[in-house]
């Protein structure tokens, strides 16, 4: 399993002040440095902390992989088309959530989705569609053309530890399963720390986790390079 690091919290910090610390582009390559295969950022649309100059500076200086997570907006798509990152992950966006709540509704809006990511998929742009583990999402999402799911483990992630872990844990196992059944890879993420994923080990065939917010956390204690180190390990 690869670790893609979010680094948009870093940017968080930064923009607290305004200034330019902590730089995210030092903050990719020490990903990048210690176990990162790919650094994924949010740009969104009311650019809370990932900013548009951000996502122009990594994609001329990361090694490794950009992955964008955006959400289906027309200026939005504009950038990713200019820019050219390795891959796109979609994902739904409500201005007053504090983190991306939910999985893209794929099913409910097949016909949008597909024309929406058409033209990144044409520009060769690699498509990931962040879904809640359903069947009825996995279906859909594999008529969409996208290459990638990426499964919302955020249920998974708080019903960790409790009696409501297996139900959560066992939705992403089948989900896994039937979307590469279905013809596509599976990425997974959101709410993974250093104490719930090793649980991602037993889902056979998950190619990439996305983890931020444990990891910016544990950096403020340990430092970026450590708590990458670990998490890649974990998850190697
Ligand atoms: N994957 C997606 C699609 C996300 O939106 C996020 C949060 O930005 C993550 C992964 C990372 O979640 P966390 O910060 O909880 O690790």
């Amino acid at each position: 399993m690869l670790l893609g690091v979010n680094i948009d919290h870093v940017a968080t910090l930064r923009n607290a002040r305004g200034g330019s610390e902590p730089d995210v582009v030092q903050a990719a390559y020490i990903c990048e440095q210690n176990g990162g295969t790919s650094i994924t950022t949010h740009l969104r649309e009311d650019r809370r902390h990932i900013k548009d100059e951000d996502v122009r500076t990594l994609i001329k200086t990361i090694n490794t992989k950009l992955n964008l997570e955006m959400a289906m907006a027309e200026d939005i798509q504009k950038i990713a088309l200019e820019i050219k990152p390795y891959s796109i992950c979609l994902v739904p966006e409500k201005r007053q959530e504090i983190t991306t709540e939910g999985g893209l509704d794929v099913a409910g809006q097949l016909e949008k989705v597909s024309s929406f990511i058409k033209p990144l998929l044409d520009a060769g742009i690699i498509v990931s569609l962040f879904i809640d583990p359903t069947a009825e999402q996995v279906q859909a999402s594999a008529k969409t053309g996208a290459q990638f799911i990426e499964m919302h483990t955020g249920t998974y992630s708080e019903a960790f530890g409790t009696e409501k872990e297996e139900e959560a844990f066992n939705a992403l196992k089948n989900s896994a399963k039937l979307a590469q059944e279905l013809g596509l890879k599976v990425n997974a993420g959101h709410g993974l720390n250093y104490e719930n994923v090793h649980r991602m080990h037993e889902i056979e065939g998950l190619y990439e986790l996305n983890i931020g917010h444990s990891i910016i956390s544990r950096a403020v204690f340990t430092g970026l390079p450590e708590a990458v180190k670990t998490m890649a390990n974990l998850i190697k």
